[in-house]
């Protein structure tokens, strides 16, 4: 594991403890963001401090981009991070939600953690060294993603933005897909479910208005464990549209989705 990799690990895995043990029965929402359904917890936030300053305690000249509180500092290196995903989950004690650190070299990630505490599981990815579910006491699992599925037999993780007018497109565009495929789920994190597909628990996930912070970590180990990750029309996978799947899969699915035309504004 190289150092960068190994210093994002430990601080999941610290960040992860805090958030297990500090979680209320029911944690308060602090703030509402882009609608009144997109909401911060007090935990959100103590997540992102404490991440924020074992980064700045171990590496004072690296940038960090944080869904909470934005982007500080200049350099080569950054870190991206989102110090709940599935900050709805949380709220409502459901199990899927993560603690997701990626690291970017030059703008490229080379390093990503997913922490899905309440699993006990940890995700991780390094840029061409392959991706790996660890648990506690068990030996770290090389993941792979599930190869050779056609899309009439693909299980589609997907999620749905915080906005009710994106939400209708996001409904119309699921209408047709949900026919074509084996089924859908809606996990609520979308790092958990780019994980999923690295370990083979869905074929593939697709998702209109994620943010960098989401898809960062989850992204390249998705990659690392051989999906393919892009949007559509051959751009790359941004906040228009990720996808992820198998490349033969991937390709599928961005036939059943361009049409559609699910990048539009309601
Ligand atoms: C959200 C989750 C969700 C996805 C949303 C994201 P947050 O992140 O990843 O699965 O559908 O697009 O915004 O708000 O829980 O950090």
């Amino acid at each position: 594991m190289s150092d960068l990799l190994e210093l994002a690990v430990g601080i999941a895995r610290e960040a992860g403890e805090m958030l297990l043990a500090k979680r209320p029965a029911r944690p308060e929402v602090v703030q509402t963001k882009s609608s009144g359904t997109d909401v911060v917890t007090a935990l959100d936030r103590a997540s992102e401090d404490l991440i924020r300053q074992r980064i700045r305690a171990a590496r004072p000249g690296d940038a960090i981009l944080g869904e909470e509180g934005g982007e500080t500092g200049e350099g080569r290196v950054r870190w991206v991070v989102d110090p709940i995903d599935g900050t709805v989950n949380f709220l409502y004690g459901l199990p899927e939600w993560a603690v997701s650190i990626a690291v970017e070299v030059d703008g490229e990630v080379v390093a990503g953690v997913v922490n899905a505490v309440p699993r006990g599981e940890l995700f991780a990815a390094e840029k061409g060294g392959g991706a790996e579910l660890l648990r506690d006491g068990a030996p770290a699992e090389r993941l792979r993603c599930n190869g050779e599925v056609p899309l009439s037999e693909a299980l589609i993780a997907t999620g749905f933005g915080y906005l009710p007018a994106r939400r209708a497109v996001q409904a119309q565009v699921l209408a047709h897909v949900l026919p074509k495929v084996r089924d859908i789920r809606r996990g609520g994190s979308a790092a958990c479910d780019l994980c999923s597909v690295a370990a083979g628990r869905v074929d593939g996930y697709y998702e209109r208005g994620v943010n960098h912070w989401d898809v960062a970590a989850g992204g390249l180990i998705a990659a690392e464990a051989g999906a393919r990750l892009g949007g559509l029309r051959g751009r790359p996978a941004g906040s228009d549209m990720t996808v992820c799947a198998a490349p033969a899969l991937f390709e599928e699915l961005c036939d059943l989705l361009e049409p559609l035309d699910p990048e539009r504004d309601a």
